[in-house]
């Protein structure tokens, strides 16, 4: 988990930008926080004539039934389980309504902007303008605790953020390499299950900050294709430990299906895009992915950030665009974190959760260690648990000491990180078995997990995830909020996903 690149690094201006020179129509504040985000300081008013380059979220109305859809189609009760809807359905799901469109382009063609001119998402929920702004210095990073709109447009904007580039690049190497997860094949009973190379399923993972994967030349591995994101580099000499992590085990026990590093460019505050954050890089990578027309069906990430990072509205958007992959049928999974229930190093402050792992929409995986298997708390590296709007994580895989090879030697690596890409690997085994019986995806987990599934996971009731000065909370009797559900049987898990 490498939760700690994205705070604590910033020392940033904050400038008040709140003016934005709209002219002519009656503003109100749209949207205001009382705090600048972690590392960031106040630095001074914005120079007037700069133009800001905006992206502007448009209100989704019908937000409420992608996620009925979304419910539905996973719930394995239902049924319409397992009707997955294509990248079409979903993007109509996440259109703004034809008014909303009218109204803002009417606003920008007010102030000289002609429509033609502004670039879009490919659902159309995204819109890329320059508008005049406050800011004065090009080294400053420009952020505001409040931006006021036209009134008349609150209904229809949810959020405006800086603009972010996109430069949709692909880089296809591929080659093979040398795993050897064997102790997570004995120990979660996957055994020598080989899925299928072209029964069309795919697993992915991301990596995000200048965090690569490299191919070693000796290998007996899995073939993976890298595809960059905005701009997300692919240096072979230069591999980041959380990639190679992350595609040994992921696509180590998936091999030889066929399996994709997602590399995200932008790390914060650094040029040429210094206003990347990982939440904006987030949303990047699902309007990218959702623009597949046959989009992997297993994506682990094993990044988070505190959940205090973004807006609330920012979070929503986040978690919404989730749901739409949910719906798209593909399985979202998110390391739980490795601070326990917080951050803080020994005062108490309040539980922080860990985002986007506590989102709704994806499955949370925290840590486990030991056999038997006791919740993961390892020099403290600590499984990432609590409460948010809902309890995370949802389900726990071994997470401490796994050698990953890295310059051709072994070493060790502990934390949230490697259980994520281990979980996610059983699940695309799943999506491999269904297929052969003639089955669909699992898609969005969590329904099928909490009604079906965790009678194929093995429950932890022992150790605990302290932080914030606290005991944090104890592994329990079925759920908890340290171990979630358990660790996977897969054995038991294909029996019920074939049911
Ligand atoms: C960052 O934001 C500023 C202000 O909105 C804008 O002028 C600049 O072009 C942005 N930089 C990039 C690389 O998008
Ligand atoms: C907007 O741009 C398009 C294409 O360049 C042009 O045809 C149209 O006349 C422009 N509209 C206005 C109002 O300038
Ligand atoms: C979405 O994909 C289509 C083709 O599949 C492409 O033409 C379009 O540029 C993409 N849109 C975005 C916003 O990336
Ligand atoms: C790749 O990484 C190596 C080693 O850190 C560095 O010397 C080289 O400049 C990098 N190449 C690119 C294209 O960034
Ligand atoms: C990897 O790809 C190469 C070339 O496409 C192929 O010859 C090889 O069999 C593949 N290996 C695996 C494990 O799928
Ligand atoms: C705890 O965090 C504070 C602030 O980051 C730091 O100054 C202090 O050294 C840390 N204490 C320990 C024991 O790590
Ligand atoms: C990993 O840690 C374990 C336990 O401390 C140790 O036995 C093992 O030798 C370590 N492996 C590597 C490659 O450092
Ligand atoms: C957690 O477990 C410890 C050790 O068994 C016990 O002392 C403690 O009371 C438990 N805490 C809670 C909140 O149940």
């Amino acid at each position: 988990m490498k939760t700690s690149i994205f705070f604590g690094l910033l020392s940033a201006a904050l400038v008040n930008a709140s003016a934005l020179a709209f002219r002519g129509f009656l503003h109100k504040v749209k949207e205001s926080i009382s705090v600048p985000w972690m590392g960031w300081v106040k630095h001074s008013a914005a120079h007037p004539d700069t133009m800001l380059q905006l992206q502007i979220s448009l209100a989704q109305p019908r937000s409420g039934e992608l996620e009925q859809h979304l419910h539905e189609i996973s719930d394995p009760s239902h049924r319409r389980y397992g009707m997955h809807l294509s990248k079409g359905e979903v993007h109509e799901l996440m259109a703004p309504h034809a008014d909303t469109h009218k109204i803002v382009d009417d606003w920008l063609a007010a102030h000289g902007i002609n429509r033609t001119k502004v670039k879009q998402s490919a659902a159309g929920d995204w819109m890329m303008v320059s508008v005049p702004v406050h800011t004065d210095s090009e080294e400053s990073l420009i952020r505001t605790l409040e931006y006021s709109l036209p009134e008349v447009l609150h209904d229809h904007i949810d959020i405006l953020l800086p603009a972010r580039p996109r430069s949709d690049g692909a880089i296809d190497p591929s080659c093979q390499y040398q795993i050897t997860p064997d102790c997570l094949r004995q120990l979660y009973i996957i055994g020598n299950y080989t899925p299928s190379t072209s029964n069309g399923n795919a697993i992915a993972v991301t990596g995000f900050s200048d965090q690569w994967a490299n191919y070693v030349p000796l290998a007996v591995g899995s073939n993976f294709s890298v595809v960059s994101i905005t701009g997300g580099t692919n240096n072979q000499t230069d591999p980041g430990s959380e990639a190679k992590l992350d595609v040994q085990y992921a696509f180590g026990l998936t091999r030889p299906m066929p399996a994709t590093f997602y590399t995200i460019g932008g790390f914060p505050g650094e040029p040429p895009n210094v206003n990347w954050t990982f939440g904006t890089g987030t949303l990047d990578f699902v309007d990218f992915v959702l623009n597949q027309t046959n989009p992997p069906q297993v994506i682990s990430t094993s990044y988070g950030e505190p959940k205090t990072s973004n807006s609330i509205p920012l979070s929503n958007k986040i978690c919404q665009s989730f749901a739409a992959l949910g719906a798209r049928g593909v399985s979202v999974l998110y390391a739980s974190g490795d601070s326990g229930v917080g951050y803080s190093n020994g005062t108490v402050i309040p539980f922080t959760p860990v985002f986007p792992a506590s989102c709704p929409y994806v499955t949370s995986v925290g840590m486990t260690y030991q056999i038997p298997e006791v919740a993961g708390n390892d020099d403290g590296i600590v499984s990432g648990g609590g409460f948010s709007n809902y309890g995370y994580p949802d389900v726990s895989a071994q997470g401490v000491n796994y050698f990953i090879e890295c310059y051709g030697r072994a070493v060790n690596n502990t934390g949230t990180s490697c259980s994520s890409p281990a979980f996610a690997a059983v699940i695309a085994l799943l999506n491999d078995a269904r297929t052969q019986a003639g089955k669909g995806p699992l898609g969005f987990l969590n329904p099928w997990l909490y009604s079906t599934g965790f009678a194929g996971l093995n429950d932890v009731t022992e150790g605990s995830n302290p932080g914030c000065g606290t005991n944090g909370f104890n592994a329990t009797k079925g759920w908890d909020p340290v171990t979630g559900l358990g660790t996977p049987d897969f054995g038991k898990l294909k029996n019920l996903a074939l049911a």
